[in-house]
């Protein structure tokens, strides 16, 4: 018999049904809790809150656990590519052989931007972030091809959506870069792969064409895929909750960008390192900051630590942690800023106050190192976080589209302003 939960109110008992999912996670079934007993749920931050069933990622927080589609990220880090792995999020399986070379050449087929969508970038100013020019653009697109935009899409056309995002993230993030630093743009190169292609575009200069070296290329592949998706987070929660409206997969992910763009979410890897910059420029007193950031008067807080989720380490910080060494050993980088987090994270794993929090290094704490040793500039951090995000809010927003369960996105309230008061004309007020 599938399990209930007895509610007992006022002396009347009500009974919900137990959701379980594949991994034996329960959920109680309170979508009718209001139209029976007149009571919401409040849940501030959604920390207890499912808001639907997803076959996508699974997470266990406290035991570290992180799965795409079932299989465990390590597995994934080390033996895959970006782009299979945009597959397997996106269309539910690792690709046979063939689907894999036409998916890749999919994103060689769409990586130019239209030319009218080009001089959208002059008029931007050189210190615009290029988070706000990334979401500008990602929901431009939009205008660009509306073929793609209808309330209702075929399969087909959500597909050929994805693949125009997945693809043109790179060059619209590159672009940016090139306009902020004031070089002209470097088309893609339908030669290359889908990172060297992005490399490419960054950094190759008039004359001056940019060595692809396979150990950057592999360091940030891995990075990629472990920001890939990450199941209900902030941004992807928005992606679903403006996609739930019936807003197009361009205008979601858009929105979606902003939200990533905070600095408790994924604004916290370019946190990080200015974090790590201001603690070097105090002769490496990170106590100073380890104080500021236990006090219960200050807002302060140690970036790139905490989760959600995670109450154990995140299973991604440790592999990029691993990918820092390896990288910067390899490129012969000796960065002062790696020595300062390496004490800072043996300080805080030490301390009590983020022991009884259960406060880890995040996603964010190394990753900004990797970022740096490539050449990539601190404000671009959260575009590369973007960037790898992209399959996974995808893979969300057209799980979304095809659940029959969805409905729009609209929470309740407890309602907490004045009663019931009369109009008073503007001449009659104190
Ligand atoms: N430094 C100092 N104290 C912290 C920190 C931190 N980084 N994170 C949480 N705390 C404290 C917090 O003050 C609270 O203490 P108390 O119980 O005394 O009030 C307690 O730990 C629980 O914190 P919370 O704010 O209730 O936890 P949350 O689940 O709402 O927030 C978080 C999660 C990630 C927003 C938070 O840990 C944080 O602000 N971390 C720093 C920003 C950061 O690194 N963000 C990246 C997250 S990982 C990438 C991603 O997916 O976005």
């Amino acid at each position: 018999m599938d399990e209930k939960i007895k509610l007992s109110i006022d002396g009347k008992t009500y009974e919900f049904p137990v959701i379980v999912g594949s991994e034996n996670e329960k959920a109680i079934d309170i979508s009718k809790l209001r139209s029976e007993t007149s009571f919401i749920t409040l849940d501030p931050g959604f920390g207890n809150t499912g808001a639907c069933s997803s076959a996508i990622t699974y997470i266990d927080g406290d035991k570290g656990i992180l799965r795409y589609r079932g299989i465990p990220v390590e597995q994934v880090a080390e033996h895959s590519t970006f782009v299979e792995t945009a597959y397997l999020l996106v269309h539910g399986n690792l690709p046979a052989k063939e689907q894999l070379r036409a998916y890749s050449a999919s994103f060689t087929k769409h990586a130019k931007l239209h030319k009218d969508m080009k001089n959208f970038f002059a008029g931007y100013p050189t210190t615009g972030h290029p988070m706000a020019i990334l979401s500008a653009m990602v929901c431009s697109l939009s205008a660009y091809y509306p073929e793609l935009v209808k309330p209702e899409p075929t399969p087909e056309e959500i597909d050929e959506s994805a693949v125009q995002l997945l693809s043109k993230v790179r060059t619209i993030a590159a672009y940016s870069y090139k306009k902020s630093i004031g070089e002209h743009f470097v088309e893609p190169n339908d030669d290359l792969a889908y990172i060297p292609n992005f490399l490419n575009m960054m950094f190759s200069k008039p004359g001056k064409p940019y060595k692809i070296d396979d150990d950057v290329v592999k360091a940030l592949m891995v990075l990629l895929i472990l920001h890939a998706d990450h199941e209900q987070n902030c941004s992807t929660s928005t992606v679903r909750l403006v996609g739930s409206s019936w807003a197009n997969l361009f205008a979601s992910v858009s929105a979606g960008i902003c939200a990533l763009w905070g600095p408790l979410h994924g604004g916290a890897n370019q946190e990080v390192v200015e974090m790590l910059e201001e603690m070097k420029k105090e002769g490496g007193n990170i106590k100073k900051f380890i104080d500021k950031a236990k006090d219960p008067d200050s807002n302060y807080r140690l970036m790139g630590f905490g989760h959600r989720v995670y109450k154990n380490y995140d299973p991604r910080a440790k592999i990029i942690k691993e990918q820092a060494h390896k990288l910067l050993t390899k490129l012969g980088i000796h960065d002062p800023l790696l020595d300062i987090a390496a004490k800072l994270e043996e300080a805080v794993l030490k301390d009590d106050y983020f022991a009884q929090r259960k406060l880890y290094p995040n996603v964010d704490f190394y990753s900004g190192l990797i970022y740096k040793a490539i050449g990539i500039p601190t404000n671009m951090f959260p575009v590369m976080f973007a960037i790898g995000r992209m399959p996974g809010w995808i893979a969300h927003w057209k799980e979304m589209k095809a659940d029959p369960k969805t409905k729009i996105g609209r929470p309740r309230q407890i309602y907490i302003g004045p009663t019931m008061q009369d109009y008073v004309p503007v001449e009659k007020r104190k």
